[in-house]
């Protein structure tokens, strides 16, 4: 027995990195997988090859920061499969500077996606859960929320906060069958971080207990378990899967 069979996920930040190792896990553990991301190039691709494989996937173009989008498809996913099970609010940007250089754009962006993003992909999703009495809500933070960053006043701000939601979700959607919680990766070898030069990657896994970065895979791994019905009592959680750099 497949452990997410029949149930609808949304996957925002689908098409690429951490999303992407997500989606390809919940599809081939029986979900439908629906990528919401702004680039429909690497989502429609990566929906295709899903297909092909056997698995059932979507791809749609929206911008999370985007309110009326979002509204929008949620309804597009409810109206198709007349639910929607899981949430994982991934997608997520980077603007980083120095608080001396950072400008109020750069601040604005990462909030919009980051922190607004999370806000409108919950408010438009959590009702269909509400509707049907089940529901997972699960949100990417960053082990920088728990420990802050050099450079990273926006991002942190949007990691921190975005616990914060999670707890009062778990509150909130607690007794209507719903549970909210957040993982929290810490260096995680995307194709972005991979692409550093060697003496960077180096430092980053110098400092990891683990002796490694982490796979995009690895934190699929921690969605797909807090998504599970084994996980059904754990709600406001923060799970870190860092290798033990917080500790
Ligand atoms: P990535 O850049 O590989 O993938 C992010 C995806 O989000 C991209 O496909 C992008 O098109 C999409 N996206 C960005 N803004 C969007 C928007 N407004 N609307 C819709 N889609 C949008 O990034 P990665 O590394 O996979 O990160 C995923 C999440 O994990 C992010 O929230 C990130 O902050 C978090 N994270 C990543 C870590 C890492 O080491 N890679 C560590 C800790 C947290």
């Amino acid at each position: 027995m497949k452990r997410l069979e029949n149930k609808v996920a949304i996957i925002t930040g689908g098409a690429d990195g951490i999303g992407k190792a997500t989606a390809i896990r919940f599809a081939a553990e029986g979900a439908v997988a629906v990528i919401w991301d702004l680039n429909a190039e690497k989502g429609m691709l990566l929906a295709e090859e899903i297909r092909q494989t056997g698995g059932q996937a979507e791809f749609f173009k929206v911008n999370t920061s985007d309110y009326g989008q979002i509204e929008k498809a949620a309804a597009g996913v409810a109206g198709k499969y007349g639910k929607i099970d899981i949430l994982i609010n991934n997608a997520g940007i980077t603007r980083d500077a120095s608080m001396k250089k950072m400008s109020v754009e750069q601040w604005q962006q990462v909030i919009d996606v980051n922190l607004s993003g999370v806000f409108y992909c919950t408010k438009a999703v959590s009702p269909y859960m509400v509707d049907k009495g089940y529901g997972r809500i699960l949100t990417t933070s960053s082990v920088v929320a728990l420990y802050g960053n050099f450079g990273q006043t926006n991002y942190v701000a949007t990691k921190a906060g975005v616990i914060g939601m999670t707890k009062t979700w778990a509150r909130e959607f607690g007794r209507k069958g719903i549970t909210a919680n957040a993982v929290a990766p810490g260096f995680i070898a995307t194709e972005m971080v991979a692409a550093m030069p060697e003496n960077v990657l180096a430092s980053m896994r110098e400092k990891v207990p683990s002796g490694r970065l982490g796979k995009p895979e690895e934190i699929a791994s921690a969605f797909l378990f807090l998504a599970s019905d084994e996980a059904a009592y754990i709600n406001g959680a923060v799970l870190s899967v860092d290798g033990g750099i917080t500790i």
